[in-house]
């Protein structure tokens, strides 16, 4: 027989834990990057790619993508770009202000899968943020990659995320790194062209390279048109999907496309597996 009042219920699923800010620094107008430890003082047990809820207690929850490496320490680090409730009272957050944490959750970057194989990353502006986690993964474990290829395009200079990262990115060994921006301006001397404009400077070997892509909806059907002329198989293909998410878990179908929860069997995604979905590139 059951005693009275002892609870054999599952843990609360949706019971965030708590963590301390301890960075906040501004990197455009619209995003600012803040870095996080967990008040247990554990690590938060992410792999590259995947994403936290993050609540502000009195406002709501978002996800948001862890941006930094595991392979970094016990903090963890996020890019939150200002467009809502949860995201602006992230930006107003200072050292030491408290947020809960659930997760992480989804799919991540085959970061271990494709140790031996060259890596093309290909990132258009925030996109830049869940694949800096699979890039700083890879750097710090560089001699279990081969070749390692680096694109990045933003809007203009002044949408540039981690400058000061990109330059040291640039000296490490056997290594590609271009950037370009849409519009050139007096602050920009590199590279103008969306991010397409980088692909054909690259020389890939198509049976040994893994792509990597992220960024704004529109750019994934002209980079995989690209990339399936550089004759990179659509199983070799990665790309992380943002959709619209609440719970996290696969419990209230926000984030669904077609039959698939994108919580939960992404947010990242081989292109072979859903390239006949449709919806999932539009
Ligand atoms: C896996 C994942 C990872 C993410 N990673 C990051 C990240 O690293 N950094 C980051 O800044 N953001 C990230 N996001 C996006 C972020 O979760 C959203 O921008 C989130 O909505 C912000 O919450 P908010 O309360 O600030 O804004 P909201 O109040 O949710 O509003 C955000 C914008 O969406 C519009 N909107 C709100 N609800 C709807 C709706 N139902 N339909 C259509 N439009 C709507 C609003 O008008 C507004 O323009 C991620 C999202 C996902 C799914
Ligand atoms: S966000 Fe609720 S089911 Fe995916």
């Amino acid at each position: 027989m059951k005693d009275i009042g002892v609870c054999d219920s599952k843990p609360d699923i949706y019971l965030p834990e708590l963590a301390t800010v301890l960075k906040v620094e501004p990197m455009t107008k619209w995003e600012t990057f803040i870095e996080f430890k967990l008040d247990s003082e554990k690590p938060l047990g992410h792999r590259p790619g995947q994403f936290v809820e993050v609540s502000i207690l009195g406002i709501g929850e978002a996800p948001i993508s862890v941006s930094s490496s595991p392979s970094r320490g016990n903090s963890f680090e996020m890019v939150v770009r200002n467009v809502g409730n949860v995201s602006r009272a992230m930006h107003q957050l200072k050292a030491l202000d408290r947020v809960g944490i659930r997760g992480p959750y989804g799919k991540a970057f085959p970061v271990e899968e494709i140790k031996g194989k060259d890596v093309l990353f290909v990132c258009g502006g925030i996109g830049l943020v869940p694949v800096r986690s699979a890039i700083q993964y890879v750097l710090d474990n560089r001699d279990e990659y081969g070749r390692i290829m680096i694109l990045i395009g933003t809007k203009s200079s002044v949408d540039r995320l981690f400058s000061e990262e990109i330059d040291e990115w640039r000296k490490v060994k056997n290594m590609t790194l271009l950037e370009t921006v849409d519009h050139r301006d007096d602050n920009w001397a590199g590279i103008e062209g969306v991010i397409t404009t980088l692909l054909p400077l690259v020389k890939v070997n198509p049976n040994n390279t893994v792509a990597i892509i992220c960024g704004p909806p529109i750019m994934y059907k002209f980079v995989v048109v690209h990339l399936q002329k550089m004759e990179i198989l659509d199983k070799d293909i990665y790309m992380s999907l943002e959709r619209r998410m609440k719970c996290g878990v696969g419990k209230c179908g926000h984030c669904q496309i077609n039959q698939i929860y994108v919580c939960q069997e992404g947010p990242v995604f081989r292109f072979s597996d859903i390239s006949d979905v449709e919806e999932a590139i539009e």
